[in-house]
């Protein structure tokens, strides 16, 4: 039996990272049936669509997708196809875990955090237009479909993985209406939890109180935009974005993605850390249930990091991405 998973290297290192992920992941023998599509610019250069129709068929298909990194243009030009792709398949959930690999040596060791983001509106659902010229309107949607849905799988999460606490994370005291009613319906889920520590926290102080003690924290629940930011800050914990990875989950579709960027300064040179879309792609298989190559993987992954022979340069070393990648295989194979 083989998974038929759709692939989505995507641009800038996405291809280095992707290809390094789906090398390991093949190692482990289980076969898969890789279902491959361009998206965004270049999706955009071969077929006229920045979303193929195609791979759209794939996903409802396969319900079940992989993927790298795609560019955005900043202030102008076509609407980010990550954020279309979460919507179009309800993949609401984005979660990211954000825990030190063992042996990797950071600032802040032993931090093991969840952030869960709301995935599919808040200002991501990019509805703006210019009032007249020299005003701009841009949008926050809070639903309470969305606001409970996220928050009841946050909770059912906590509960289910023996996680001890939640802070909802907010700006209700300046967005009363709209981040009030996220908050009104984290607490309505909260009362169905009483195992679980529910508190509250403005996003501002959050910033603060993390980089001051990150080990107050246990899961983070929050909207789209907070949780895009506070990733990216919980991501230095852990030695930065080359390592965090993330799922968008849907009812019956998930799509799993790292953290970071198309980093288009370091891309084609064999250069970035395929560790955070590795990761993503180990989210994956637990998905599938394939629990047994997940841990033969992370295994893997933690001797090299012990080892540090072969790293990445982003951690300290001077390793290519082809090269670490050869390396966590090796260790698969017990080389
Ligand atoms: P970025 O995450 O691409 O890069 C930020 C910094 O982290 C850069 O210095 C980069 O070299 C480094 N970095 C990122 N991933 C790395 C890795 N795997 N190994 C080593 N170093 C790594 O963020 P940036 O520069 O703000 O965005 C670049 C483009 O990526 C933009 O067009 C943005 O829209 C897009 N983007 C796409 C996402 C997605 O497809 N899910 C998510 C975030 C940004």
């Amino acid at each position: 039996m083989a998974y038929a998973v759709t692939l989505i290297p995507g641009d800038g290192i996405g291809p280095e990272v992707v290809g390094a992920a789906v090398r390991i992941l093949e190692a482990t023998g289980i076969k898969f049936e890789w279902e491959r599509f361009s998206v965004g610019a270049d999706a955009f250069e071969e077929s006229g669509e920045y979303i193929p129709k195609e791979l759209i068929e794939s996903i409802e298909r396969t319900r079940l997708a992989l993927k790298g990194p795609v560019g955005t243009p900043i202030g102008s030009g076509f609407s980010s196809v990550n954020v279309a792709l979460r919507k179009k398949f309800e993949l609401y959930a984005n979660f990211r875990p954000i825990k030190n690999l063992p042996g990797m040596e950071t600032k802040y060791p032993n931090v093991d955090l969840i952030i869960f983001r709301e995935n599919t509106e808040g200002l991501y659902s990019g509805i703006e237009h210019e009032v007249v010229p020299g005003v701009v309107e841009s949008l926050k949607i809070i639903t309470e479909k969305a606001s409970t849905r996220i928050s009841k799988h946050a909770f059912a999460y906590a509960r289910k993985f023996g996680r001890k606490k939640i802070h909802s994370i907010h700006k209700a005291n300046i967005m009363k209406l709209s981040d009030g009613l996220f908050l009104k319906c984290s607490r309505a889920v909260a009362k169905d939890y009483p195992d679980i520590e529910y508190a509250e926290h403005i996003v501002d102080n959050t910033c603060m109180q993390l980089v001051m003690n990150p080990y107050q924290y246990d899961v983070l629940l929050m909207e789209n935009l907070y949780g895009d930011i506070l990733s990216d800050l919980c991501a230095a914990f852990v030695g930065g974005l080359g390592l965090v990875p993330g799922a968008n989950i849907g009812a019956d579709c998930a799509l799993f993605e790292a953290v970071h960027g198309s980093a288009p300064d370091i891309a084609g040179k064999n250069l970035a850390n395929p560790t955070a879309v590795l990761r993503s792609s180990l989210l994956m298989l637990d998905y599938l249930g394939e629990t047994k190559a997940s841990a033969q993987i992370t295994a893997a992954l933690e001797k090299v990091y012990h080892e540090k022979k072969t790293l990445t340069r982003d951690v300290g070393g001077n390793a290519g991405t082809s090269q670490f990648a050869d390396a966590v295989i090796a260790a698969m194979q017990g080389a």
